[in-house]
């Protein structure tokens, strides 16, 4: 049975966007819901797993877990996974993370004028890449999101950021992901992989949590 698989697990996990200000009033976002996240932290507590939640802006009810720490910036989510990523099993980054922010966030309301405006970007921290390169890391799974050659790049960013598993879904078009109730996933790890076809968010992560719960089983015996 699949029931507490994951008992006494302590689970972190990164859900929903960023949002990176570039005035009091105004900020650069992406169009991540929240979704997948929410419903992958809610199937793992299932599983009897301890999850502390850290998530972006989302309108979504957050599920039953055991810590919620709400942020906005790429830089909040980034400490708040750093206080608590030393103390966890396992490391889930379902957040769409502003890969830029703005250089200088303006102190005030930027005002209208010239035709053109410039807005500088400077790049955020990997959050899932940094853990991942902890002395001790926790078992880590990330997901990437890809209009394109979607197993390359998802085999790629396994080996490159060093994780354990990746779940990757096409995006944009046509298919699942953002803004969509229902995806599909290819997920990957080093000797295997399986792939989840289209069904609703909150099916899907079910069957990726128990396929984590297989695979965290196997990394820990070993
Ligand atoms: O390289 P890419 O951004 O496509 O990788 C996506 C994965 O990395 C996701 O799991 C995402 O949550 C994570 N990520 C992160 N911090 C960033 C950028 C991406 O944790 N700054």
């Amino acid at each position: 049975s699949d029931v507490q698989r994951l008992a006494g697990v302590r689970v972190l996990l990164t859900a929903g966007p960023t949002r990176e200000p570039l005035d009091p009033v105004r900020y650069l976002g992406n169009r991540s819901s929240g979704r997948m996240g929410y419903a992958l932290a809610g199937a793992l507590a299932d599983l009897g797993a301890h999850v502390v939640l850290v998530s972006g802006p989302s309108a979504l009810a957050p599920p039953a877990v055991a810590e919620l720490v709400r942020v906005e910036t790429a830089l909040e989510m980034h400490a708040a996974v750093t206080a608590r990523a030393r103390d966890c099993d396992v490391f889930v980054a379902t957040a769409a993370v502003a890969d830029y922010r703005p250089a200088e966030p303006a102190g005030s309301k930027i005002k209208k004028g010239a035709e053109t405006l410039e807005i500088r970007l400077v790049r955020n921290p990997d959050i899932l890449a940094e853990v991942a390169a902890l002395p001790k890391p926790p078992f880590t799974l990330g997901f990437a999101a890809e209009t394109n050659d979607v197993e390359q790049y998802a085999r790629g960013k396994l080996k490159d950021k060093r994780l354990d598993m990746i779940a990757a879904n096409r995006v944009g078009g046509d298919s699942g992901g953002f803004e969509r109730e229902e995806n599909a996933l290819l997920v990957l790890w080093n000797g295997g992989q399986r792939t989840l076809p289209m069904m609703s968010k909150v099916e899907l992560a079910r069957e990726l949590a128990v396929l984590l719960a297989e695979r965290y089983a196997e990394h820990h015996a070993a």
